[in-house]
């Protein structure tokens, strides 16, 4: 029987929007404003900035060189690049990861529409930080209430990853992200444009380096992986549905500079806001969900501000959503011969069950958290550029980046490439890891 044709992206654009959708994300808005601020501004940037192109780029590309030359799903590209070996686990660790990260991650995906319809409602106008403090607390206190937004969110993502890649993922993809760039732009210029924004601008851009300890490198290399989607097999299942005559580097290097680009957008939109108001940088977590809206409720015309803002939230969560089950979709599809629908169906009911689990146990929440974002991840994007750097080695890598010759690329270039994917993206996944067993 003729296999069924797999689908793919039809354009380089739609890969790329594809790929900056899922690396733009409730990472960038939620997780990288408030890191920010409790560790040091500026210094943590830069070297956020660092591990984003000495070791984010180089897993990145191999993740990327994996997925297109095996043109298969997590588990069977390492089958089909190595026949024969173990590696093969990289895979199945990647869908795990993919599966515990959808989890929680619907679960806040969720926080946002609820935090949309709050918004549409103009129901941030009390002005009260303590009442908007109440508000999240008796939201994420109310089991009901959120597991109907977990569900809504999950419905969304579905619905997208059932169309498929071209037809759902690609224009979905297409049309959402410009929408995001141009509203985070909108806004980030309205919150620097605020009476008493500048303490806020030099917070994000000059430097204070007293902040810096070793959990910044972590909190920073982490950041790096999660907003960049890496360790996970994600990247790789998009890259296997990608043309055999698209530009690796370019598309690679294009997607972590427009992950980057959106979060120090965000926090413009963000920091000089909450400086305006003269609040505390290091909110932590409740920074979207509490302190915005209080800010919200005092400028002018900011109940407009909120729905634009929440609308990003939303849209950034679902193009990283459904790029995160697309991984489980795939695999299901390709190892038990599935057809879409199925696989999308039993993906959800999955995912619903243990998002379920995430909302009534914040323990879980958390485990799910810990072991995707702080193990597996980093263990899979270790595995990932071990494999592309020394298994298909220097002649696979050169073939990739290449297309087997058709794209000049300079010797030297190619060089420090291979450097990082071989030595320093390796080395420095292990100090961390090292480091973090010892802690
Ligand atoms: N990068 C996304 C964000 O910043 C989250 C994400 C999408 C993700 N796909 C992933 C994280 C795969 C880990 C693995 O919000």
């Amino acid at each position: 029987m003729e296999p069924t044709k797999r689908d793919s992206f039809a354009s380089s654009f739609g890969v790329l929007v594809a790929l900056a959708g899922s690396a733009v994300g409730l990472g960038n808005l939620w997780r990288f404003p408030y890191l920010v601020g409790q560790n040091g501004g500026a210094a943590f940037i830069l070297i956020y900035l660092g591990f984003v192109f000495l070791v984010g780029l180089p897993v990145l590309l191999a993740e990327f060189i994996i997925g297109r030359r095996s043109q298969a799903s997590a588990r069977k590209a390492f089958h089909k690049l190595a026949p024969g070996s173990w590696w093969g686990i990289t895979g199945v660790l990647g869908v795990i990861c993919c599966i515990l990260i959808i989890s929680f991650y619907s679960v806040v995906g969720g926080w946002s529409t609820e935090y949309l319809y709050k918004a549409l409602c103009f129901d941030f106008t009390a002005g009260d930080p303590q009442a908007l403090r109440t508000m999240f607390d008796t939201f994420s206190a109310s089991v009901w209430r959120q597991l109907v937004c977990h569900t809504i969110f999950l419905a969304l993502t579905a619905g997208v990853v059932v169309a498929g890649v071209q037809n759902g993922i690609e224009k979905f993809s297409k049309v959402m992200m410009p929408m995001l760039f141009l509203i985070i732009i909108g806004i980030a210029v309205r919150s620097m444009t605020l009476p008493g924004s500048g303490p806020g601008i030099s917070y994000l851009f000059k430097p204070d380096w007293s902040k810096v300890t070793s959990q910044t490198f972590l909190a920073a290399l982490g950041q790096a992986f999660f907003s960049l989607s890496l360790g996970s097999c994600m990247v790789m299942t998009y890259a296997s549905y990608v043309k055999k005559d698209a530009h690796i580097l370019a598309l690679g290097t294009q997607t972590a500079i427009s992950d980057v680009l959106f979060a120090i957008l965000a926090g413009c939109a963000i920091m000089p806001a909450v400086f305006a108001f003269g609040i505390s940088p290091g909110e932590g977590p409740d920074l979207v969900f509490v302190t915005l809206p209080h800010i919200f409720s005092q400028l002018p015309m900011g109940g407009v501000v909120a729905i634009f803002f929440f609308v990003a939230l939303l849209l950034a969560a679902l193009t990283s959503g459904i790029s995160i089950l697309e991984v489980i979709v795939a695999f299901c599809m390709e190892e038990f011969k599935m057809k879409r629908k199925v696989a999308v169906a039993l993906t959800f009911l999955l995912i619903w069950v243990l998002g379920c689990l995430c909302i009534v146990s914040s323990k879980v929440f958390s485990l799910f958290e810990f072991l995707s974002a702080e193990c597996l991840m980093l263990i899979g994007g270790l595995l990932v550029v071990l494999f592309a750097g020394w298994k298909l080695g220097r002649k696979g890598v050169f073939e990739e980046l290449t297309n087997g010759g058709d794209i000049r690329l300079s010797p030297r270039m190619f060089e420090i490439l291979l450097f990082l994917i071989r030595f320093v993206a390796p080395v420095a996944l292990l100090a961390i890891a090292v480091f973090q067993i010892h802690e």
